[in-house]
């Protein structure tokens, strides 16, 4: 740790699931977090300042409730380290309990930036074991990570993950509705198990959603994300979605679903029709008397990274 110096860490969202890879599939979004920290000698870690700017400014927790700190603070412990506190500088993109991955990030950049200030003791795939392990579930915390297309396994605290590249031509058009929807509620309303035509539907909808990615065939994406483990069960959490959906495909998606566990919506597009995806999918969420907003994304094909 270099004292004065500024550590900067930008994280990318994320998006999860991809239809009917549930907690298992991720994608890295162009939209960022930016989070700069400069330590202070003798400061305790838990008395780092905290100043911020962009989504959520007012809802920004202190000391171990805030998810950056709690993760600087777990990635020193396992090092067998003390860290020391600082003044923090937050510029946050990606909304809060949107389906956007700001978990992940939040805790993927603490993890990242404590072994920064560690000297590194840490190899990538390390900081992507304590992010799932800290998040219970790897399919934001991997393409946060090594950005890209992510399949990840979290087995016996350890992941397994693979990261291919999206296609450049592909956008991702995330139509944000003005209400929060919490993971844990979004949780909460799915099946404790499923029936075997239902396995077996999501085996092939999966098996299709890969093929799409790897070899670059759009055309497959709309069986790729017809999913019966969670989208269904979600779509009544989230007034329009349903709409906003079709809406999405009828513009000229190559198709849409449930972000991560919602509310927003991702459609992929081909470029030349994201605009007028984006605002069919806002008349879509209207109709369902919900205020929104789209934005068009590239893909993040990095992950988390110093700058
Ligand atoms: N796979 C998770 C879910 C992503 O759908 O619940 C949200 O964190």
């Amino acid at each position: 740790m270099t004292e004065n110096k500024t550590y900067i860490v930008r994280v990318p969202a994320t998006t999860a699931n991809i239809g009917s890879g549930f907690d298992t599939l991720g994608m890295s979004l162009g939209l960022y977090n930016v989070v700069q920290f400069v330590p202070v000698s003798g400061m305790s870690l838990i008395d780092t300042e905290i100043r911020a700017e962009g989504e959520g400014v007012g809802q920004i927790a202190a000391g171990l409730d805030n998810m950056i700190i709690k993760a600087m603070a777990e990635t020193a412990e396992k090092a067998g380290r003390k860290i020391s506190g600082g003044k923090m500088y937050l510029i946050n993109r990606i909304p809060f309990a949107r389906g956007l991955g700001s978990s992940s990030a939040a805790t993927a950049s603490g993890v990242f930036l404590a072994n920064m200030l560690m000297g590194e003791p840490f190899k990538r795939k390390d900081i992507l074991d304590i992010t799932a392990e800290m998040e219970g579930h790897p399919d934001n915390a991997a393409p946060a990570i090594l950005g890209g297309f992510c399949m990840a396994l979290l087995k016996d605290g350890e992941v397994t993950a693979e990261r291919i590249d999206i296609p450049s031509h592909w956008k991702a058009v995330v139509t944000i509705p003005d209400f929060e929807l919490h993971t844990e509620k979004a949780r909460a309303v799915l099946p404790k198990s499923y029936s075997r035509s239902d396995a077996v539907h999501n085996i092939g909808a999966v098996s299709f959603l890969m093929a799409a990615f790897m070899y670059q065939k759009p055309e497959y994406l709309k069986f790729g994300l017809d999913d019966v483990i969670h989208v269904p069960y979600r779509l009544g959490l989230i007034p329009g979605a349903v709409k906003v959906i079709s809406n999405a495909e009828k513009a000229g998606a190559y198709g849409a679903t449930i972000s991560g566990s919602g509310p927003t919506i991702i459609a992929f597009s081909p470029k030349d029709k994201a605009e007028e995806v984006g605002k069919a999918m806002v008349r879509g969420f209207a109709e369902g008397n919900i205020t929104s907003h789209y934005l068009i994304l590239d893909f993040d094909q990095s992950g988390i990274m110093a700058v």
